[in-house]
């Protein structure tokens, strides 16, 4: 539809309420949780985008398929309906669900990883390099250098780095060090940048060449196939769903989590073609997750994600959903919000290394904007610098992240335009103020992930 404004392609007749707080309560929250949002009780929350993890609206028809899921332990009618949706929308062999994503990252790189292996991506997410790492494998990040570039107008900033695969690829020969090349759709980690079809394609080719696997992190597949629909030359008049049949044409096997772009609120995906590995992955599933048609799912998960892999390839949906998130993130950039741009699928991601440039990386530009969106708007946003990714290095000096971000991740059908307009108004109010903002400091901290726990200060 060619109109300015975009409506919600839904109606609602089931809602929330939100709670609304006053700036002295915020004031007393932010303190009692020691700076950190992690840290805040959801109903002190008015707008949440700390994830569009696991926190979407499930729509009617959802909702009534989990009145019809079968709970059976063994072969429930949910696993058999989820597979051959799976199955249309992939053409993959062996379909197993898991709980989450990194459940089927656990399963997978148990079986294929460890010492002295390679596992290239275009950037790993932190769950897919953790749970390779705990193997003792490498995990690898070859995007393009455009992807690592903030203000790069590039339009596929996820795409792999072909030469740098190659030479990987060529430097490791009749090794049989590389079990498998993974490529991130969308590339979350690089803001949600989609892939092109033909660098998912090369990347096929380059791998088959070398006889590797290709696998995809297929989280946000739908929204990268709506990316290539509107801006690769030659696939606009496809549907969005045969992009998506091209793109799994191509892949050996594919993890995925299905709480983004199944539009559930739990619930993963570990697909493989290959008759050995689906041996492998079927004992250990029995062993950790479950029996394999409902890997540590009730049967009304399968049958909710059946439904939401038919929804999410809706075109009135994606276009909502990629345009809303655009819309936030170009009236960001009229305020004078630096961003990290083109603005990606699921989330914008603000710059705030340059936007409060007073702030120097060590004392959190990212967060001390977080906490001042909390404290102005109640909008909860997650930190995406030196405070989740810095560390000290053996002397105790500080090791700056490459960026400082701030994510704001956008749920899933949870928020209207009047919702996002209510957030650009409280980024309005912080840029009026934002060279009063001040840095944060570690009062204290875990021994790993300090993001999720640490207590912090004022400086
Ligand atoms: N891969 C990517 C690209 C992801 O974005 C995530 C999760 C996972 C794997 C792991 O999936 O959470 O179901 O175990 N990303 C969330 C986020 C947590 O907030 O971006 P999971």
């Amino acid at each position: 539809m060619n109109f300015k404004t975009i409506i919600e392609p839904f109606r609602i007749k089931m809602v929330e309420p939100l709670r609304m707080t006053t700036p002295k309560d915020r004031k007393e929250i932010l303190e009692k949780a020691h700076y950190n949002l992690f840290l805040i009780k959801a109903k002190d929350i008015l707008i949440d985008l700390l994830t569009d993890s696991g926190t979407g609206a499930m729509s009617a028809r959802q909702w009534a398929k989990m009145i019809e899921g079968d709970e059976s332990y063994a072969g429930c009618e949910s696993y058999y309906e989820l597979e051959e949706v799976v199955k249309d929308l992939t053409g993959i062999k062996h379909i197993f669900p898991t709980h989450q994503g990194r459940a089927s990252e656990r399963i997978l790189f148990q079986i294929v990883g460890g010492p002295e292996t390679i596992i290239p991506n275009n950037t790993h997410f932190d769950t897919t390099r953790a749970n390779i790492e705990y193997t003792k494998a490498e995990a690898l990040d070859l995007v393009i250098e455009e992807g690592k570039d903030p203000q790069s107008d590039h339009p596929f900033k996820g795409n792999m780095d072909l030469v740098k695969l190659e030479k990987l690829f060529k430097e490791n020969e009749g090794k049989n060090n590389i079990p498998l090349c993974l490529l991130t759709i969308t590339n979350n980690s690089g803001g949600g940048q989609p892939v092109s079809l033909k660098n998912i394609k090369e990347t096929k080719e380059l791998c088959e060449k070398f006889k590797i696997p290709f696998f995809l992190d297929a989280c946000r597949f739908a929204e990268n196939a709506y990316f290539i629909k509107i801006r690769e030359p030659g696939q606009s008049d496809r549907s969005v769903k045969e992009i998506c049949q091209e793109i799994f044409s191509y892949a050996d096997g594919f993890t995925f989590s299905a709480k983004k772009d199944a539009i559930v609120n739990i619930g993963g995906l570990l697909a493989v073609n290959n008759d050995e590995l689906a041996g492998k992955i079927q004992n250990l599933e029995i062993l950790t997750e479950g029996y394999p048609t409902y890997g540590g799912l009730a049967g009304r998960d399968l049958a909710a994600m059946a439904q939401g892999l038919r929804e999410v390839v809706e075109e009135d949906y994606l276009e909502y959903r990629i345009k809303s998130t655009n819309y936030l993130g170009q009236k960001l950039l009229e305020i004078g919000i630096p961003l990290l741009t083109p603005i990606g699928g699921h989330a914008v991601y603000v710059d705030a290394k340059s936007y409060l440039s007073h702030i120097p990386p060590e004392q959190f530009p990212g967060q001390a904007l977080a906490c001042e969106l909390y404290l102005e708007g109640g909008i909860r946003s997650v930190e995406i610098g030196s405070f989740m990714f810095g560390k000290n290095d053996d002397a105790g000096n500080f090791i700056a992240s490459s960026m400082e971000l701030l994510r704001l991740a956008i749920p899933r059908r949870v928020y209207t335009q009047s919702h996002i307009d209510f957030v650009i108004e409280v980024f309005e109010r912080v840029h009026a103020k934002k060279d009063k903002i001040r840095g944060v400091k570690i009062v204290e901290e875990p021994p790993f992930l300090r993001h999720f726990s640490s207590k912090l200060a004022l400086t």
